[in-house]
């Protein structure tokens, strides 16, 4: 099953204009480069620079896509960005159920599913976030908790042209920490196997489950040539150019 490897950047709570405007200026000059690139590129700056960005992308094979929404279309939500606004700036993409916003929003899986409905009425792809916690791990519940977390987040209707799942470790996030290639796989053939009860198997077949927590330029390869991982999401690596592309030559997907 052929499934296009995407490399996608999360930018989280850094940028200003100038340090974010120059970064997705050679961001968009690297893959303009390139002749014909095997993956898709994708890059999550924060909502303040969503319009710049997509300007500096112009002309480039590079998708732009926010870190959060809202589930309601308009109205009184103080601080909050709805899908439809996310499309008007230009993205394709949204990443939810971060277990950053999981952790400092008190995010749960309903919520997650609930926003990752709206989104894709809006016409928004997502990428829906899992992932265990280190205690969660030590005590052998990993497959578990991102079983559950597949469950209770992905919609019923979810499609794999609508819907990207990333397996996140929360502690291999910011670390340096990566699990074993052994338990990487682990983690993404289960959640491809919950995929396919839950949305059949011709979905899950073809829907992309990134990795992401501490991918870097080195260890890319590796991650990126196991089986079920169709891709990355990459935090502190993707605020440099140079590495965030390095991590695609490096996996040999351009
Ligand atoms: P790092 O690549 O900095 O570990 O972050 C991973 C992540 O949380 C991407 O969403």
């Amino acid at each position: 099953m052929s499934r296009k490897t995407l490399i996608a950047g999360n930018w989280k709570m850094n940028g200003l204009l100038t340090d974010g405007t120059a970064l997705a200026k050679d961001v968009a000059a690297a893959v303009r480069k390139m002749e014909k690139p095997e993956c898709e590129f994708l890059v999550c700056p924060p909502f303040t620079l969503l319009t710049t960005v997509k300007k500096a992308l112009r002309g480039a094979k590079v998708a732009l896509g926010a870190q959060d929404c809202h589930f309601a279309e308009k109205g009184a939500h103080t601080g909050d960005i709805s899908p439809q606004m996310l499309k008007d700036a230009g993205c394709s993409y949204v990443i939810l159920g971060h277990s950053e916003r999981r952790t400092d929003h008190g995010e749960t899986s309903e919520l997650v599913c609930k926003k990752a409905g709206a989104a894709h009425d809006a016409g928004l792809k997502t990428i829906i976030c899992v992932g265990e916690t280190l205690s969660e791990r030590e005590a052998g519940k990993a497959l578990d908790v991102c079983t559950r977390q597949i469950i209770d987040s992905v919609p019923e209707n979810a499609t794999s042209a609508d819907t990207v799942i990333a397996y996140e470790p929360v502690w291999a996030i910011g670390t340096g920490k990566v699990p074993t290639t052994g338990d990487v796989a682990e983690v993404h053939a289960a959640i491809r196997k919950t995929l396919a009860k839950k949305l059949g198997k011709g979905n899950a077949g073809k829907m992309r489950i990134l990795y992401g927590g501490s991918v870097k330029p080195n260890n890319a390869k590796e991650l990126l040539s196991l089986e079920d991982v169709d891709g990355a999401l990459i935090g502190g690596a993707s605020l440099k150019a140079e590495d965030f592309i390095a991590i695609a030559k490096n996996a040999g997907v351009c």
